[in-house]
């Protein structure tokens, strides 16, 4: 099989949409406002911003020039960047092996096993076994968010075909597990979203997620001003954004300044192959400060927005703001079906059609990190690898979704989102 070549963005705005799908996602409208209110508001967010500056946009940085510059997938970049074997790699081998053997002495057998693989893998082949971690980190975290994604998606059925129509806690709880302990019911929505992260990338990166892209982002900050403009104007919303936004310096702990960095990444998607893989469709001439700037403001005006349509809600319609599932699942539906006027399951459909939007941009960023390795390694055209993709990681989420009858059953989500 010839060489195909590589494509690239159209330009820096399909780039930027496509980076800012990517980053916007379930942490910024589900985890964001919530750990905001939580950490003291405005202090919190003073906090994120420093950390998002000073330590996420060099990372972002970092990345997208390790893909511009190597034009390859992560594993193949640091095999290329590595020039032979670096002393580096022996070292952060050796680092991994004392991790090991202080997990295993303290009872932490599972990540004894983990460390010491990674240990193994970077002695025998050296920093291209990094890049493949951050792909199988990106698959792996593709496979439960296809999951809660198939969830989002069946709420956007069940809120605009009016069946949603809960408007306390006990009842939204109770549709809430029904659904998730009904196995069948959520592989098969964890199946349909996955398919249409697939059917996302079909197209390439022009035809494909950058289309999508430049559809679904406006999309999704017109359903996000839309929600807002309702919530601000319903009485008592005051209480809901001075609970997100007044600045409280004493709710501010350690915890919360580490939870705002581990945010930052988490939101950028940094760490996960994403970047250098979008950064690997990037043509020379592209500027990278600029891009990594508009993704971060617009990520972070997703974040805040979020919580602007979130919070005075919850508060006008007399709820108390939740962490996690609660906040999503019950008390939202709840919220928005309170709404005088008899729309209130348009309200709900309208907030969770933008927040399956959100979930599928990043989902296709994910996938497309597998689906590039694949191509890049084995020299295949993409149809088929974004087939093989699509039945790895389905069938690894169908796993975790048939075992999900609660919310803690999943380890990965709560660490992440919860
Ligand atoms: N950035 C996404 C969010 O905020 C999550 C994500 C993490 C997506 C890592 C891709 C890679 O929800």
């Amino acid at each position: 099989m010839g060489t195909v070549k590589r494509e690239n963005w159209s330009g820096k705005f399909g780039f930027i949409l496509a980076v800012a799908g990517s980053a916007i996602g379930l942490g910024n409208i589900w985890k964001f406002p919530y750990i905001t209110g939580e950490n003291g508001g405005g202090a919190f967010v003073l906090v994120y911003l420093g950390c998002i500056l000073f330590c996420g946009m060099p990372i972002m940085l970092c990345e997208f020039a390790i893909g511009r510059h190597t034009k390859k997938n992560p594993c193949a970049a640091f095999r290329e960047l590595e020039f032979g074997r670096s002393p580096m790699s022996w070292f952060l081998a050796l680092l991994l092996l004392g991790g090991a053997i202080c997990s295993f002495f303290t009872g932490k057998a599972a990540l004894g096993v983990i460390s010491l693989g990674a240990a193994f893998a970077i002695f025998r082949f050296g920093f291209s076994a990094v890049g493949f971690f951050t792909i199988m980190a990106a698959m792996l975290i593709l496979s439960y968010y296809s999951v809660i994604g198939g969830w989002i998606m069946q709420y956007v059925v069940l809120a605009f075909s009016g069946k949603l129509a809960v408007t306390d806690l006990e009842s939204a709880r109770s549709v809430f597990v029904d659904f998730v302990s009904t196995p069948r019911a959520v592989i098969t929505w964890h199946l349909i979203f996955l398919a249409v992260t697939a059917a996302m990338l079909w197209g390439g990166i022009r035809n494909g997620i950058e289309k999508w892209s430049k559809i679904l982002m406006p999309l999704l900050f017109i359903l996000l001003v839309t929600v807002i403009l309702r919530s601000l104007t319903l009485p008592g919303a005051e209480k809901g954004v001075e609970f997100f936004l007044s600045p409280d310096f004493s709710k501010l702990s350690g915890n919360g300044i580490l939870e705002a960095l581990g945010h930052s990444f988490y939101t950028l998607s940094l760490g996960m192959a994403i970047s250098i893989t979008y950064g690997s469709y990037l043509a020379k001439d592209q500027n990278l400060f600029f891009a990594a700037g508009w993704v971060i403001v617009v990520d972070t005006a997703a974040a805040m927005l979020a919580g602007l349509a979130i919070f005075p809600a919850v508060f006008a319609m007399g709820f108390a703001p939740n962490a996690g599932p609660q906040l999503i699942f019950e008390v939202l539906p709840s919220t928005f079906n309170r709404i005088p006027g008899g729309f209130g399951h348009i309200w709900a459909g309208f907030f969770f059609l933008m927040l399956a939007i959100a979930a599928l941009t990043s989902a296709a960023s994910l996938l497309e990190c597998g689906v590039t390795f694949l191509v890049d390694e084995f020299k295949l055209p993409r149809k088929p690898c974004i087939v093989m993709s699509y039945l790895g990681v389905g069938l690894f989420g169908m796993l975790s979704a048939a075992g999900i009858t609660g919310w803690d059953n999943i380890p990965l989500v709560k660490s992440t989102l919860g």
